[in-house]
């Protein structure tokens, strides 16, 4: 679904994503790992052109995103910003069809989907729909920028730290919700997190970049079976030890069952 072939980005002296190749096929869910600053959301903004790559080619279902025409680009792709980025000055109805709008869609069909989407994310249609963005909390705005990027049934899905701000129990929900989707209608994901436990469950492979190189891809599996160096051994290493902790917490409860 998606091929990047040496897809490079330079600022100066600074090679933000460095001769990056991976594949993706329809349906895979990629995450993409690695510290600040090493070119997850530079990578995520070349596939779909926010950023125009220094050189290298992204292809999107057989197609060189770089001639594609802007609108089947936006059709195919939705994009959650790391930053949230809603339109204030729209409201959350009008923001979450800002895709299906471009493609000329129906007004009843546009309000439709807008109540559908708000219920996914679960934020109730009736109440959110007419509320400008500075009327919302971090964690609600959040969920818009995930309905908006769904809005238009995308092939590709690019979420970059899409759940950042949201509590634990909405988080695990929100998770399993865009699992099931994902897995429904076969959408390609590419997903920027920090939280490990995250990558590991959602992945069906991760990426770990480092100083916008590839460093390792591979099932979450392989990279905690057999981690390419120190970098990712490094970042298997926390949600071991507090799998560990855990276990141990458990085995502890065991012994000091009352008899
Ligand atoms: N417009 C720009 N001009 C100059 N340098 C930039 C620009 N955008 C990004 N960079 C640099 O490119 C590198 C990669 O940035 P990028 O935003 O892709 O990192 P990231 O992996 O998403 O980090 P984080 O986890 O903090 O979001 C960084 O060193 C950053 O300072
Ligand atoms: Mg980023």
């Amino acid at each position: 679904m998606i091929r990047i072939e040496g897809l490079t980005k330079r600022y100066g002296a600074t090679l933000a994503v460095d001769s990056l190749s991976l594949e993706l096929a329809r349906g895979e869910f990629l995450v993409l790992l690695g510290s600040s600053g090493c070119g997850k959301t530079t990578t995520l903004k070349m596939i779909n052109r926010l950023i125009e790559p220094t050189s290298g080619r992204v292809w999107i279902g057989g197609s060189d995103a770089s001639v594609m025409a802007p609108h089947l680009l936006r059709r195919q792709v939705g994009y959650c910003f790391q930053a949230i980025g809603l339109f204030p000055h729209m409201t959350v109805a009008e923001n979450i069809a800002v895709t299906p709008r471009l493609l000329d869609w129906e007004a009843d069909r546009i309000r439709a989907r807008t109540d559908e989407l708000l219920e996914i994310v679960e934020l109730e249609a009736a109440s959110f729909r007419e509320r400008m963005p500075a009327e919302l909390s971090g964690g609600q705005q959040q969920r818009v920028g995930i309905a908006r990027a769904l809005a238009a049934r995308p092939d590709v899905l690019l979420m970059d730290e899409p759940f950042g701000s949201l509590d634990p129990l909405t988080r695990d929900r929100l998770q399993r919700r865009l699992q099931s989707i994902q897995r429904e209608f076969e959408i390609s994901v590419v997903f920027v997190t920090h939280d490990m436990v995250e990558a590991l469950v959602l992945g069906d492979r991760i990426a770990v970049m480092d100083a916008g190189r590839l460093v390792q891809i591979g099932s979450p599996r392989e990279l905690l079976l057999d981690p390419a160096g120190p970098i990712v051994a490094d970042l298997m290493e926390t949600p071991r030890r507090q799998a560990e902790q855990v276990e141990a917490l458990l085995e502890g409860e065991q012994t000091d069952e009352p008899v």
